[in-house]
């Protein structure tokens, strides 16, 4: 079956995220926000961080597909996501369909969307668009039609995110849906089997593997913080008491602890280093690449004895804002990690440099780089 993906804020991401689900042959990129998806495997997008939206793509005309929904009240929503669309076409078509349905007695509200030829993903979600019978929203792009089977649920991520009873503001925040991508880009498509969070904080990472479905393993230099973690990981099993209980949450530095049972994955956020409110100096860039460079590498050399072959590393490092607007990561970084044991994995759609997620206006981004181990 075909689907179209609505790819989010950093397309990039979402893009190397479905690449390493659905495998790059499966994956085609129609637009820059817009990918097309070609599987077999049920698509579920609350286990995907960087799509707003999913929609299968309709193998019949969209009247006849309309005209076959169950009986009773439809609400109705139409997204043209095409290079030229404009909020007017896409109204008329929305109309188009509500009167040709009127006209075999069906009744229908459309969600207005007058202003863009889009619904927006926060109409889409508070109206259930895809997620409730009846209540539909249909995607075009160019020729194709397709019908939405789900928008991403910003209500359950930000109870996810801000109901956790521990937080601290100075390990940083990891968004959801960002860990999400990382557990994705670590465990592809594999459904199961023990994830690693080696710098685990407060746990925001074994909280989403874990609902993914994944056994969660976290160690944190800071005793602190692994109460942080089991803290979360406790509350988050009071709201899902299904989720399996994390296998070990333990106190480690990274650079020289010793990780047993050994994981299958690996999926963290390292120290970024203190968080910033001005683009640092060039001096104090070189010192917090030092500091980055050597945290990293002491880790991966300890990892790299211990770890079996194939086994995929995703990790969030620091990127720093330079006075142009840009971000520089840890120079030659790759090169370096190629000589401790590892291969940077190769995405078709983007590099690793590319794969940056910051907010406007933050000094320091995270930078997004897989490593396989040798
Ligand atoms: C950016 S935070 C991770 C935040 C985490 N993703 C979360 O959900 O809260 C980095 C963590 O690395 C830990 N840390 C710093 N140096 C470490 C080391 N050498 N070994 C293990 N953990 C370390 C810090 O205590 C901190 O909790």
């Amino acid at each position: 079956m075909r689907y179209l993906f609505i790819l989010g804020r950093e397309p990039k991401l979402s893009l190397v995220e479905l690449e390493s689900v659905f495998g790059a042959k499966n994956l085609q990129l129609l637009a820059p926000h817009i990918a097309l998806v070609d599987t077999k495997r049920p698509v579920k997008l609350e286990r995907l961080g960087g799509c707003l939206k999913v929609a299968q793509v309709l193998d019949q005309p969209l009247s006849s597909f309309l005209a076959s929904q169950p009986a009773g009240k439809l609400t109705l929503g139409v997204s043209d996501y095409s290079h030229r669309a404009t909020a007017h076409a896409s109204w008329q078509l929305a109309l188009k369909h509500k009167n040709l349905l009127r006209r075999h007695g069906r009744n229908v509200r459309l969600v207005p969307n007058r202003t863009s030829p889009i619904v927006s993903s926060a109409a889409a979600h508070h109206n259930q668009l895809g997620e409730k019978l009846n209540h539909l929203e249909i995607i075009k792009y160019q020729k194709l039609f397709a019908s939405s089977i789900g928008t991403q649920n910003i209500t359950a991520y930000a109870k996810r995110d801000q109901a956790r009873p521990a937080r601290d503001a100075f390990v940083g925040m990891l968004p959801p849906k960002l860990a999400q991508i990382l557990v994705n880009l670590a465990v592809g498509d594999q459904q199961s089997g023990l994830l690693l969070d080696p710098f685990c904080g407060t746990g925001v990472i074994l909280q989403e593997a874990s609902l993914m479905g994944f056994a969660v393993y976290g160690s944190d230099l800071s005793k602190k913080m692994v109460n942080y973690s089991r803290r979360n990981l406790s509350w988050l099993s009071e709201q899902k008491p299904a989720l399996l209980a994390p296998v070990k949450l333990e106190v480690g530095d990274a650079t020289s602890h010793h990780w047993q049972p050994l994981p299958n994955f690996i999926a963290s956020e390292i120290f970024l280093g203190r968080p910033l409110s001005r683009t640092p100096s060039k001096t104090q860039l070189l010192q917090l690449q030092h500091e980055a460079r050597e945290l990293l590498s002491g880790f991966l050399r300890n990892l790299a004895n211990q770890l079996p072959t194939s086994t995929t590393i995703a990790l969030a490092i620091p990127a720093w804002k330079r006075p142009d607007g840009s971000y520089l990561g840890i120079p030659n970084l790759l090169d370096e990690i190629e000589k401790l044991g590892y291969n940077a994995k190769k995405y078709r759609y983007a590099s690793h440099d590319e794969l940056l997620y910051h907010r406007e206006n933050q000094v320091v981004a995270r930078q997004i780089i897989v490593l396989r181990k040798k």
